[in-house]
């Protein structure tokens, strides 16, 4: 019979991947603790009525996208698809508006979407993010956008483009979804099937259909833009943001197509793209809330924040050759029989309290079998222990790198690889 599979669009993560992972986490973790931002972790499901309000009934992830389930007592659960609405409700529920209106926190943790899976478009997927809560300056947004853009720095992801747009407050919204739908009406026999309901269900989204037939409504010279209907404080917040952005020597575009998936955008909208994983381009996105805390049922809370996906991030690493690095061990114990395993058990525990990564195999006996596992593991150090070693307490250290090797005392043995540790 055959084995059981993981369910489809979601995948084991293992082995060399993983140091890749950690990578991206340990990152993520060094640039919050640097722009003082403070973990929040939600739980992975939440009730339906939070992403049916906060994420917006017409979008595709509440319509199409989400894992609903009633649970035993007949409640409407869903697997969390993003993470900013459970950011937001656990805000409201613990009394930070009235508290401690101004928060920055971020996160980090698996999502879910029932979409097409292929390559970096999975069922579950993980995403960090950062919020920050209660800050409506433009500067706040470039905070944000700095934020993400050293992550990926840091990671050496360079080649990323940034495209920005506004998306206005809710009544420049307004007035220009009333336009734009009097304008498609007009060309409707020219619109996509998705377009048609589109049109009623979530005009703003018709922007950002790839079809050939709406692209080329999309280039009408009479086509309405977002910008123009931009109220003026609206204007002018883009205005300062872009300022900030060009000041932080942050290059970007302008994409005024660009409306993003979930309905809680309000002003900046924001998006990080690559070209090197074909259609899943976005790597990243964002922009601000101000409505959200309203949406669910609190007080009017300015919000700005973004996520990014991880296993993209991943993919990208990858493809620049910058991943599937060798397990971070430095020095590899060898025993060639019972004693020596004894010793050198002994021997990996100091270098375990001096921080000197090790593995210790406890399969096989043969010189043979670990010089070739220790190859493979592209460990620099092995370290062994024969008959001769164990009568005066000395072990034999050989440099897999250079050949060279050296019988030396326990104290010479961890001081030598402490240097070793220090200067790689
Ligand atoms: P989003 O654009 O839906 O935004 O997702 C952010 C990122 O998550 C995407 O750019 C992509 O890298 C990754 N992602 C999304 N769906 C998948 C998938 N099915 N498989 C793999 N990766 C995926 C949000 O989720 C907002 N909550 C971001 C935000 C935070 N806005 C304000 N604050």
């Amino acid at each position: 019979m055959p084995y059981l599979q993981v369910p489809k669009g979601t995948r084991d993560i293992m082995g060399k991947e993983i140091v890749l992972w950690r990578k991206v986490e340990e990152v993520v973790y060094e640039t919050a603790k640097n722009f003082g931002y403070e973990e929040i972790r939600t739980p992975i499901f939440e009730s339906t009525e939070l992403f049916t309000r906060g994420v917006g009934e017409g979008t595709d992830i509440v319509q199409k996208e989400m894992y609903t389930f009633t649970d035993k007592g007949g409640r409407s659960l869903t697997l969390r698809p993003e993470g900013t609405a459970p950011v937001m409700r656990a805000y409201l529920e613990h009394g930070f508006a009235v508290q401690q209106p101004r928060v920055k926190w971020f996160y980090l943790g698996p999502m879910f979407r029932y979409e097409r899976p292929q390559a970096g478009r999975m069922r579950q997927f993980h995403q960090f993010g950062f919020e920050a809560i209660g800050f409506d300056s433009p500067a706040c947004d470039a905070e944000i956008i700095l934020i993400a853009w050293r992550i990926y720095e840091r990671l050496g992801l360079h080649k990323l483009s940034l495209e920005m747009n506004s998306l206005g407050c809710p009544s420049c919204k307004f007035r220009y979804i009333e336009t734009l739908q009097q304008f498609l009406q007009r060309e409707i026999h020219s619109l996509c099937d998705t377009c048609k309901v589109r049109l009623e269900k979530n005009p703003l989204r018709v922007l950002d259909c790839k079809n050939e037939g709406c692209q080329t409504i999309f280039q009408s010279p009479s086509f309405p833009r977002l910008q123009d209907f931009l109220c003026e404080e609206c204007s002018k917040h883009q205005e300062t943001l872009l300022a900030t952005l060009r000041f932080l020597d942050i290059p970007f575009s302008i994409n005024p197509r660009l409306v993003r998936g979930l309905d809680y955008y309000t002003r900046t909208a924001f998006e990080i793209k690559t070209g090197e994983l074909g259609a899943q381009d976005a790597v990243g996105g964002g922009g601000r809330y101000d409505n959200l805390s309203q949406a669910l049922g609190g007080p009017k809370v300015a919000g700005v924040g973004f996520a990014a996906g991880i296993e993209r991030m991943v993919l990208l690493l990858n493809k620049m050759g910058q991943g599937l690095h060798a397990l971070e061990t430095l020095v590899y114990l060898a025993p060639l029989d019972g004693e020596g395993e004894l010793h050198l058990l002994v021997l990996g525990r100091r270098c375990e309290e001096l921080g000197i990564p090790f593995y210790m195999d406890f399969a096989d006996k043969t010189l043979k079998y670990h010089l070739k596992k220790a190859q493979k593991m592209k460990v620099r150090f092995v370290v062994l222990v024969g008959k001769a070693e164990l009568q005066n307490s000395l072990f034999l250290l050989k440099d897999m790198f250079s050949g060279e090797q050296w019988t030396l005392s326990q104290e010479e043995l961890l001081k030598k690889l402490q240097e070793e540790k220090n200067s790689a």
